[in-house]
């Protein structure tokens, strides 16, 4: 079968990386997954219930393309409380996910030879998608000692006219960066000037940890026009599996996707729809306690590191990962993909080779696993490190 070209997309890292651990688990093996990207927690009972209620009450039918009005309204009010945005159910729609959102916004807004600028370290999907609609995606190079932050003379010299949307991850996956406010304005001012989108990808604005303040694109009136966000129940509320996602932007973008989904998701989940509101509505209990949760494993894994390897590790400000050089880890004679093989293989520890963020020299470590998981998993990377 002759395949469009398009397709020549390499599968996503975390999606390889995840196999290849349930594989070894399957055989039996006793695996450390430290490459899936989510908080191990259950979903909240109320969450559960709601979605129960849904099925028994017959919501079990095709919902609205842009989602169940009550969701989008929620939504959106949720956003203005917590981040001080000013949506209406309007400038919401209900997505599979947030990477659906993201990858239905790169069909609608790229058209052949469109330039993507993606901070690097990146999210591993974003190149991958963009190429999916014939765009380039540009990396934006950063640097640890910088705190993985990109400033306006870094997208200045990247800039060309063919350069149409650029991709914000705050808080990052996998870095944990997350920027200030008047950063951001600097940013979003230049972005503006240039005529650009950004695409605000925000789904880890609920793990942010240290009472840090989360500052989102969507709270700058002044670039609203330019400014589409992507949020997700996935993170804060520990749903992964039941995919739902948002984007928020100007009434015409929302159009386009409904028409978009329209033609290919038909929506989401109705029963994923009800149980998301339910999230939403306990939001204000149910995300603070995933947050205490993740902070805690955050802490633990550095912990452990620093007794069993003797370094402190720079903890991440939020989402769910310690982005580790192989030099801290004694291992940079390898590349970031033999490191990840080898800790697979000798001491069954999933991670994801830092190469798949745009990053060589560093592997990615998810801490979203329970406490005592964490613990031993690095207590076998110590005793792997040690091996001859
Ligand atoms: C930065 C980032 N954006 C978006 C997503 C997509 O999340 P979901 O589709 O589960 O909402 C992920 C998932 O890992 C992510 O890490």
């Amino acid at each position: 079968m002759k395949l469009s070209p398009l397709m020549r997309v390499e599968p996503s890292a975390t999606v390889m990386m995840n196999t290849l651990a349930l594989e070894k688990k399957a055989k039996g093996e006793r695996v450390f997954n430290l490459a899936a990207g989510e908080p191990m927690v259950e979903t909240h009972p109320l969450v559960i219930e709601a979605a129960e209620r849904a099925m028994r009450e017959g919501k079990t039918h095709y919902p609205p393309v842009t989602g169940i009005p009550e969701l989008r309204k929620a939504a959106a009010e949720w956003m203005n409380s917590t981040y001080d945005t000013a949506y209406e159910p309007r400038n919401s729609i209900v997505t599979c996910g947030g990477k659906f959102g993201i990858f239905a916004l790169c069909h609608a807004l790229l058209e052949p030879g469109d330039e993507v600028m993606i901070p690097a370290p990146y999210w591993v999907s974003y190149p991958g998608i963009v190429r999916l609609f014939s765009g380039i995606p540009r990396a934006i190079a950063t640097s640890e000692s910088n705190n993985w932050k990109i400033a306006v003379s870094d997208l200045e010299s990247l800039y060309t006219p063919q350069t149409k949307i650029l991709i914000m991850n705050n808080a990052s996956n996998p870095t944990g960066v997350l920027y200030q406010k008047n950063e951001l304005a600097e940013i979003l001012s230049w972005a503006q000037s240039k005529n650009l989108v950004i695409i605000s990808d925000e789904v880890y604005s609920g793990l942010v940890y240290d009472n840090q303040r989360y500052v989102s694109c969507g709270s700058f009136p002044e670039f609203a026009n330019q400014t589409i966000v992507i949020q997700s129940c996935s993170k804060h509320f520990a749903m992964t599996g039941w995919r739902v996602g948002f984007v928020f932007g100007q009434p015409d973008i929302i159009k386009t996707l409904s028409m978009l989904q329209g033609q290919s998701t038909t929506g989401t989940s109705s029963i994923s729809q009800w149980a998301a509101l339910a999230a939403i509505q306990n939001a204000h209990t149910i995300i603070p306690s995933v947050r205490a949760a993740m902070q805690e494993r955050r802490d633990v894994a550095a912990r452990a590191l620093e007794k069993l390897f003797g370094f402190k590790p720079s903890v991440p400000s939020s989402s769910l990962y310690l982005f580790m050089s192989l030099v801290r880890l004694g291992m940079q004679e390898k590349t970031s993909e033999q490191a990840a093989l080898e800790l697979l293989e000798k001491a069954n520890i999933a991670t994801v080779p830092g190469k798949a963020f745009g990053q060589e020299g560093y592997l990615r470590f998810s801490f979203g696993d329970i406490p005592q998981e964490l613990e031993a998993a690095i207590h076998a990377l110590a005793a792997c490190a040690n091996m001859p």
